[in-house]
């Protein structure tokens, strides 16, 4: 079976967060299991400059906001993909320095909608081999909103590929003015509430919802929360109308890239049959990299971390409120990385700056670190207020670094609370909250670090995390059910 995957980022050669992980492993593991893939991208400069070898399959001409772009397609082999990629090279609109979707943080490039207005057509027309390369996909499998208007593409053709549109996060719709959508031309009768239209402008992730002939989130809780009005971001309606299409499928991990025995970024190995000392060795190097130097009685204080990308939706100013209270009330630390919002990042390195000995942070994004944070912390922070799936739970799990979580989404299908039932039966993995606030993460955090004196119990449940799979095997086989569907 031959499937085209659409997206607008694939770690390694581009990642802004989850997306990137998941268009990478997935197709792998569709690959793995017989499929012939071709992944399509959009030409960034970052992107371009790490290809070394490439052809051009041809230029395919499509209408931007002010005239024709001809975009040419590159193939190439990258060492990091078992099939080809095919690149959109089009420089008036990718070849720029800096992030795929803002010039700068929280502001989107001011042709976003031209940019991925132009992607999708050209994936479509990939979609129907209109290069004619003799490479006709059944499926056509894209990812979030910058993909949405493929399936709208596609759906004009009679004779045509199936789609699948994978939501990684209904909180980015693709929103855009009706302006941009009479500059490039979309169908008018595309402008119905029934179409792509949403409260006077249009949703590029609507289009992907309405058009495409399967939807999947990326995980099951997830699915059911987006047709309510609390997760919906006003599209529940329209969710609740096509549940007959819709079904969540729990994104895996790259058990390669990510695990503690073979992590080519860590100082130290181990694995769930011996933690320590490798672990206690991951726990200096972290604390060494802040502090210069460690003394044997700074390693047994507990080290809080987090890696995620610094909004609302990861709870960031409940981390804040609980850490000035944990600063007071133990003896933690905490390391922290990541980027995003300027309040929370001035907020967290002004803490930094108050307490040098014991808030570590780094904004910016270091996937060095971020392994090293996995496996040298003793707890993860993760009390995202919504979370479609979520993969640093994952990680800290499998580096035997429980984490604390808000039960929902991805976070209440992959981790289970640690209570007297769940430590009985070996299957508590981590610390569940279920009221949405700091009151009740603060009440989970302190469970937790009154695990982390008993430390029979504490080994049992990392143990416990670090067995659970989370491979791509399970997550493919449903895909590929889908798509035979
Ligand atoms: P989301 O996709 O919502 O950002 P996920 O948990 O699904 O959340 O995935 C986040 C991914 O991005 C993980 O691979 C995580 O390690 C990575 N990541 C996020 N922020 C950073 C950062 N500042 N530095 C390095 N990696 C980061
Ligand atoms: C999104 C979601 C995250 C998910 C990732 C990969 O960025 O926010 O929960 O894990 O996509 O699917």
């Amino acid at each position: 079976m031959k499937v085209l995957f659409v997206a607008s980022e694939a770690y390694p050669l581009i990642k802004t967060g989850g997306l990137g992980d998941v268009v990478h492993s997935l197709p792998h593991a569709l690959h793995g299991r017989g499929l012939d893939i071709r992944l399509v991208l959009p030409g960034y400069r970052a992107l371009l400059h790490q290809l070394d070898q490439v052809r051009i399959l041809g230029w395919l001409d499509v209408r931007g906001a002010e005239g024709i772009h001809s975009a040419r397609i590159l193939e190439t082999r990258h060492p990091d993909f078992a099939f080809p990629l095919w690149v959109v090279d089009c420089p008036p609109l990718f070849d720029r320095v800096g992030n795929p979707y803002v010039c700068a943080p929280g502001q989107d490039w001011l042709d976003n909608a031209e940019r991925f207005t132009v992607f999708s057509r050209v994936a479509a027309l990939l979609g129907q081999d209109a290069l004619n390369l003799g490479w006709q996909p059944e499926v056509v499998h894209l990812h979030d909103w910058q993909t949405g208007l493929t399936a709208a593409f596609l759906h004009e053709q009679s004779n045509r590929p199936k789609t699948v549109f994978t939501i990684h996060n209904l909180a980015y719709g693709g929103y855009f003015s009706h302006g941009d959508f009479v500059r490039l031309q979309l169908p008018s009768h595309w402008w119905t509430s029934e179409g792509v239209e949403f409260h006077g402008g249009f949703s590029m992730l609507k289009a992907g919802i309405v058009y495409a002939d399967a939807v999947t989130t990326v995980s099951p809780t997830y699915a059911r929360e987006i047709c309510t009005p609390e997760f919906g971001h006003g599209l529940e309606g329209l969710l609740q109308s096509r549940q007959s299409k819709l079904q969540g499928i729990l994104n895996g991990i790259d058990t390669r890239v990510w695990n503690p025995a073979t992590d080519t970024h860590l100082p130290a190995h181990y694995s769930a049959s011996r933690i320590n000392p490798g672990k206690k060795h991951n726990k200096r190097a972290l604390l060494e990299r802040f502090l210069g130097t460690t003394s044997d009685s700074q390693l047994t204080a507990p080290v809080l971390g987090l890696v995620g990308r610094l909004v609302e939706q990861k709870g960031v100013d409940w981390v804040l409120a609980a850490m000035t209270i944990l600063l007071v009330e133990t003896d933690a630390r905490f390391v922290l990385l990541g980027s995003g919002q300027v309040a929370y990042e001035q907020k967290l390195t002004r803490l930094a700056k108050k307490h040098p000995d014991r808030v570590f942070v780094k904004i910016g994004y270091d996937e060095a670190l971020a392994h090293q944070i996995e496996a040298g912390a003793d707890l993860f922070l993760m009390p995202s207020r919504f979370e479609p799936c979520g993969l640093n739970q994952m990680y800290s799990l499998r580096y035997g670094t429980p984490p604390v979580v808000y039960k929902t989404g991805g976070l209440a299908d992959t981790v289970v609370d640690a209570n007297e039932t769940t430590l009985a039966d070996g299957s508590a993995t981590g610390f569940v909250f279920d009221t949405p606030d700091v009151a009740a993460f603060l009440t989970a955090i302190r469970r937790a670090l009154e695990l982390m004196r008993q430390p029979a119990r504490w080994r049992c449940l990392q143990q416990t995390g670090m067995r659970q799979t989370f491979d791509w095997n399970e997550s493919a086989a449903h895909y590929l059910a889908l798509y035979q569907t």
